[in-house]
């Protein structure tokens, strides 16, 4: 799915890319030579002078992260044999070679929470929507991927459900969605509600682009198509809306459902069921 992506993503710039494990040699090369001639591809960030020097290295000294990396969504990029050694650890965190010598000293490898960068390299549309008008601050430096991502172990995005059972079996949580990730900063949100909207169980994110959206307030539709999604009945007159047994044709020119003075807490309401304050 992703290599389809990437390809697409090139094919602007270079008729094709072979894409394989391996293949990420050849990428790095294209983004190495492309960097002169292109405005949208950088080479990926990396320590001056550094050598590749493969994911077992690491492992003399983070054991518990190498050891864990084999469930994480990136360890799939990983390959044997010399052509693959930098498609482990070093795919993040660019050459190591600096680093090892150095046993480890501050500034001599690359950490992506100061950079999104390392990212972009294979994920580059995902930089496009954080260029959106509304976006999560990680461009400007205030927020990291990895506040919503989890690079080392798992599933790549938190809360999906193989962190659930990881957590778990660590005793914590009777009930974890992807939800919690968004409230750790997202606190109004959580509620609890007297009247919760059920479509919040479904994740935030069937209302909301979690990386930037073209709409305020990261919404994925920016009028009532956002709730018609799921609250919309047959037309049962001409020219007539239903929703929930109650014709809205004439609410829906006073503005959106939220914005119209008729449901304005899309999450969850304490007054009543209908989503008001
Ligand atoms: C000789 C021991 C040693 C080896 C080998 C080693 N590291 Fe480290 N690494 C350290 C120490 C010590 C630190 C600093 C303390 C800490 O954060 O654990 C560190 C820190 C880091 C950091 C954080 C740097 C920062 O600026 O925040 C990253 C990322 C990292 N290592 C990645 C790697 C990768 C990838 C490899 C394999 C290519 C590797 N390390 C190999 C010892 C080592
Ligand atoms: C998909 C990209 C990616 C890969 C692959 C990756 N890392 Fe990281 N690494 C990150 C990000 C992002 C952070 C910053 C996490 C944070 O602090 O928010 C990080 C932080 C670190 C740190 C410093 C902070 C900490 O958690 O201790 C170390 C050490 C580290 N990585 C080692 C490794 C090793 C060893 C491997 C290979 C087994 C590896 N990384 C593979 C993205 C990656
Ligand atoms: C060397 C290329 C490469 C780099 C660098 C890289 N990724 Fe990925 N990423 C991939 C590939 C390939 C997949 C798809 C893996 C699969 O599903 O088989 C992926 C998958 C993901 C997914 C899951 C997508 C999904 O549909 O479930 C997330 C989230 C993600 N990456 C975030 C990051 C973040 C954050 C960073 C930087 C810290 C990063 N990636 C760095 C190649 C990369
Ligand atoms: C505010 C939280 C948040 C931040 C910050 C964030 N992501 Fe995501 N990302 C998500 C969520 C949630 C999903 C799953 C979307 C879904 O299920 O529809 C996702 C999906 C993805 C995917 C797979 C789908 C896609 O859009 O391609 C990739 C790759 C990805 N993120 C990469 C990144 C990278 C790289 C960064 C940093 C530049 C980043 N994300 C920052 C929350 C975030
Ligand atoms: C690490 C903290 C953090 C996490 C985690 C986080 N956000 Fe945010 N969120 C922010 C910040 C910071 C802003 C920008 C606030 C601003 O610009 O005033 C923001 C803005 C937003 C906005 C727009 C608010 C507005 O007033 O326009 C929405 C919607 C949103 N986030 C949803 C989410 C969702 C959904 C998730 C989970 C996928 C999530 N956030 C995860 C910190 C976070
Ligand atoms: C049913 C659709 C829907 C779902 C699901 C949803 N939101 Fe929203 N959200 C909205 C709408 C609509 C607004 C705009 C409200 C306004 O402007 O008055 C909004 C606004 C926000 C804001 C801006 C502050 C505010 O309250 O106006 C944040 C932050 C936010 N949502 C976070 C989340 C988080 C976190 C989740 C998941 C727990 C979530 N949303 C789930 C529809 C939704
Ligand atoms: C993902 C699907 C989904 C989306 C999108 C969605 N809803 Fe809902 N909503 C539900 C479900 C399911 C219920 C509970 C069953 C029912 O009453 O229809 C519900 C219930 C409601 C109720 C309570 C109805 C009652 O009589 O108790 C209101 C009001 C409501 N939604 C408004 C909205 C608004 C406003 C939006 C857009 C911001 C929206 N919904 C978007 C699924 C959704």
């Amino acid at each position: 799915m992703w290599g389809s992506r990437v390809i697409r993503t090139f094919r602007d710039k270079r008729e094709s890319v072979l894409w394989g494990a391996g293949g990420a040699v050849a990428l790095a090369v294209i983004l190495l030579s492309c960097s002169t001639t292109s405005r949208t591809i950088l080479a990926p960030p990396s320590i001056p002078g550094a050598e590749f020097v493969g994911s077992e290295e690491c492992a003399t000294c983070h054991e518990e992260i190498v050891r864990d990396f084999r469930t994480a969504t990136h360890a799939r990029l990983q390959a044997k044999g010399d052509n693959a050694k930098n498609m482990g650890c070093e795919s993040c965190h660019g050459p190591g070679s600096k680093h090892v010598q150095a046993g480890g000293g501050a500034g001599t490898i690359i950490n992506p929470r100061k950079s999104p960068d390392t990212c972009f390299q294979c994920h580059l549309d995902v930089r496009a929507s954080f260029q959106l008008p509304h976006h999560h601050p990680v461009l400007e430096g205030k927020m990291s991927c990895s506040d919503c991502h989890e690079p080392h172990k798992g599933i790549a995005t938190k809360g999906a459900p193989t962190n659930i059972q990881q957590r778990l079996k660590a005793g914590g949580f009777a009930f974890l969605s992807r939800n919690e990730t968004c409230f750790e900063c997202h606190t109004q949100q959580r509620g609890p509600f007297v009247y919760e909207h059920e479509a919040v169980r479904q994740g935030c994110t069937v209302c909301h682009s979690p990386h930037g959206s073209v709409n305020q307030r990261l919404l994925n539709e920016r009028n009532a198509t956002l709730c018609l999604k799921c609250h919309f009945q047959e037309q049962r007159t001409a020219g007539h809306i239903f929703i929930g047994d109650v014709d809205h044709s004439t609410f829906l020119q006073q503005g959106t459902c939220w914005s119209a003075g008729c449901h304005e807490e899309p999450h969850g309401s304490n007054v009543t069921p209908l989503l008001r304050y």
